[in-house]
This record gives C-alpha cells, sequence and structure tokens, in this order.
C-alpha cells in the first residue's frame, strides 16, 4: 500500500515510493543513469567524504537560509532543476513543480524539452516568480534564437545553456523500457516528431546540436540580455574559460551522472574550483552552482560553504510530484526548509554568509 504523504521523512522516501506507483517507463526515464550508473551512485555517496566542523556556542535562536542567486532572491539556497518530460511523471507536468517553487520562493529552471509548453509554464507563475531558461541549442540557430528571445521576452531570468550533452548518454534501463506509450509528446518549441524507438533519451537527443563550441558564445551574448550560465562543466580549466568568455555563471554539472559514466561529482569539482577561483581574485567575476545528488539540506550546507552560491535538485522534485502531485512538491521543499535550519543551528551559523570552507573537513576527497 501506498504510504501517505506524511510518512515521507525526507526525498529518499519519496523515490521509494515513485518507484512503486510509477509506470514502468517512466520511472525507467526519470531514474537511469548513464552505462553502469557509477557517476550517478557516486554524486550522492560523494558527499560523505566531507565531514562538518561544527562551531559551539554561536546565537542561533534565529536562522536565516534566504540568499540571492543571479541577484533574485530567494528564501533557500536551492532551485529547481531542469529535467524533460514531466508528464510522464505527473499528467499536469511541470506546472507542478512551478506552484510549489512559487510557494517556497525558490527559482525553476524551466527545460527546453519541458512536457508543457513553455508559455503554460510561464502562465502558472505567480507574480514575481523568477524563472530561468535551460537550452538545449539547436541546429538550427533561428529556432534557438526564437527560444531565447521568447524566454527573455516572458520575463526569465537567466539563460542555462547545456553544455554536457553534444550527445544524449546511454541509459540502457531506458532503451530497454522503449518509449512507446508516451502520451505527452515532446511539446516544445523546437518541433518536429522524435523518434521513440529506442527510449525516452534516444529520442530527444535529435535536436542538440553537438558542434556547439566556445566560438558560439559571443553569438548567444548578442542576442540576449539574459545572464548566461554554462550548464554541465566538469573542470577547473573549464570554469576559467568561462570567466574568460564573460558569462555569468557556471553549474558543475555531470546532468545526474545521466552523460558520461565516471565524471566526477559536482561537488569534488567544486572544491578544486573555488580556490582556483579565488587564486586569481576571480571568485566573484562568476557564480558558481552545482548539481547531482543533492538529497540533503547537510549536502546543500556543504556545496555552500566550499563557496557554490546554490545548488540544482532534479529528481527529488519528480519523484515527489510523480508520487504525490503538488502537496508531494510541497512537502519536499518543506522537509528541505526544516533540515536547513536544524543544521545551520547544529553547525552554528545563523545566515548564509557565514558558511565558509573552514566549517567542513574535506580530507577525504580525493584531490587530496
Ligand atoms: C535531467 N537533466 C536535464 N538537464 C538538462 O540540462 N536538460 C534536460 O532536459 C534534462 N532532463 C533531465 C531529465 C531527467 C529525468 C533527469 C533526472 C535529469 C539533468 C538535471 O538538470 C540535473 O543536472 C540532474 O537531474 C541533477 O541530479 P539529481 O538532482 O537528479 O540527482
Amino acid at each position: 500500500r501506498m504510504p501517505i504523504l506524511e510518512q515521507c521523512y525526507n526525498l529518499m522516501d519519496f523515490e521509494a515510493v515513485a518507484r512503486s506507483v510509477m509506470k514502468k517507463t517512466a520511472w525507467a526515464y526519470y531514474s537511469s543513469g548513464a552505462d553502469d550508473e557509477i557517476t550517478m551512485r557516486e554524486n550522492h555517496n560523494a558527499f560523505h567524504k566531507i565531514w562538518f566542523r561544527p562551531r559551539i556556542l554561536v546565537d542561533v535562536e534565529k536562522v536565516d537560509i534566504s540568499t540571492t542567486m543571479l541577484g533574485t532572491k530567494v528564501d533557500m539556497p536551492f532551485y529547481v532543476t531542469a529535467t524533460a518530460l514531466g508528464k510522464l511523471g505527473h499528467p499536469e507536468g511541470e506546472v507542478i513543480l512551478t506552484r510549489g517553487a512559487s510557494k517556497h520562493n525558490v527559482i525553476q529552471m524551466i527545460p527546453t524539452l519541458a512536457s508543457c509548453s513553455f508559455d503554460e509554464i510561464m502562465d502558472a507563475a505567480q507574480d514575481g516568480q523568477c524563472q530561468w531558461l535551460q537550452l538545449y541549442v539547436n541546429k538550427d540557430r533561428k529556432v534557438t534564437r526564437r527560444i531565447v528571445e521568447h524566454a527573455e521576452k516572458r520575463g526569465c531570468k537567466g539563460l542555462f545553456i547545456t553544455v554536457d550533452a553534444p550527445q544524449l548518454g546511454r541509459r540502457e534501463k531506458d532503451m530497454r523500457s522503449k518509449f512507446s506509450d508516451v502520451g505527452s509528446s515532446v511539446q516544445s518549441s523546437s518541433g518536429g516528431e522524435v523518434d521513440r524507438s529506442q527510449g525516452a533519451a534516444r529520442a530527444i537527443s535529435s535536436f542538440i546540436d553537438p558542434s556547439l563550441s566556445w566560438k558560439d558564445i559571443p553569438w548567444f551574448q548578442s542576442i540576449t540580455k539574459m545572464p548566461i550560465i554554462l550548464k554541465g562543466v566538469q573542470c577547473v580549466e573549464d570554469v576559467l574559460r568561462a570567466v574568460e568568455a564573460g558569462v555569468q555563471g557556471v553549474v558543475l554539472s555531470n546532468h545526474g551522472g545521466r552523460q558520461l559514466d565516471t565524471a566526477p561529482s559536482a561537488i569534488e569539482v567544486l572544491a578544486e574550483v573555488m580556490p582556483a577561483l579565488r587564486e586569481r581574485g576571480w571568485q566573484d567575476r562568476i557564480e558558481v552552482y552545482i548539481d547531482g545528488g543533492v538529497r540533503r539540506a547537510t549536502d546543500i550546507l556543504k556545496a555552500i560553504c566550499l563557496g557554490a552560491k546554490g545548488v540544482g535538485i532534479g529528481r527529488p522534485f519528480l519523484y515527489a510530484m510523480s508520487a504525490y502531485g503538488l502537496p508531494g512538491v510541497d512537502r519536499a521543499m518543506q522537509l528541505l526548509r526544516d533540515e536547513m535550519e536544524m543544521n545551520m543551528r547544529l553547525i552554528g551559523a545563523s545566515d548564509i554568509s557565514q558558511l565558509n570552507p573552514t566549517l567542513l573537513d574535506t580530507r577525504g576527497l580525493s584531490m587530496h
């Protein structure tokens, strides 16, 4: 029997429920990682290599976990990251995530390949709610330009260009389950029919331009005033190059372990990136985000301590939505809020600005 919502006490609980209630194809698409799923598992496990160095006797009666991301004030230091095909999990799709994000004043990143149309998602947003656009760059740049200009006109506050997917990874679980009974088509503005014979991931890969390169960045800068963030950066050298290219941010990410298997976890990369930026005095020239495997507030706190502006969370909200709809997403966010406040108290920090590397013992990371 399906547990009632109140019996979900952490984000992992939603995953267990979702697995038991979701359609097999949908579960396969959401839960799969590339190849042997080594990176996908490592994403969460890597957080366990870092220990806290909590401080005592700090006044933590009031704890403030609000922060800013790309200039927008948010109530918590995470955002709902872009995940394609929301209607596989819930008939209403991404707008459920929009409403949940709105209730908790956190940002939603809208995927290019959402099941709901971009406008439906923007229309579901409350006044003043901040949203970002995740962009898969189409071979036809006129299509891409139209998507970007439309997003800016509708008030999107950030353009996250996905750079870790010149080709979509092989997610074998997903390929095995075939992508035939999908009631929800890819509705994106990219247009065109998709080949559904090889799993959802393969089906959408035809939209993506593998020739995308650093040379294209000035073009994006010329067509939009939105801040540009590269999503899927995986090593220090490319972060430095991103600063030089004049983009406003990077998301250290391996796409939830769905692309290159045995790519490093984002938290490991972050631990290397921030010192390199500080060494050059560049830490304020770029905002650094991470995603992948974030399941506990302690994961979020570790990322912020190391210097991330915020973290993206993907599957847990998909699972909460698939299992319980909006109340599930709402509860998942409330659980994170409660965990955040408690753990801030327990490490001895009363606001986000007090989080810093001296609160961590990172000797277990492989960079050492
Ligand atoms: C994704 N992700 C993703 N990223 C992207 O840039 N465009 C996309 O369309 C998608 N689609 C997508 C679908 C599903 C089902 C998943 C699970 C993930 C990657 C996503 O933005 C993010 O990098 C990871 O999901 C973060 O890892 P966790 O939080 O899912 O562990």
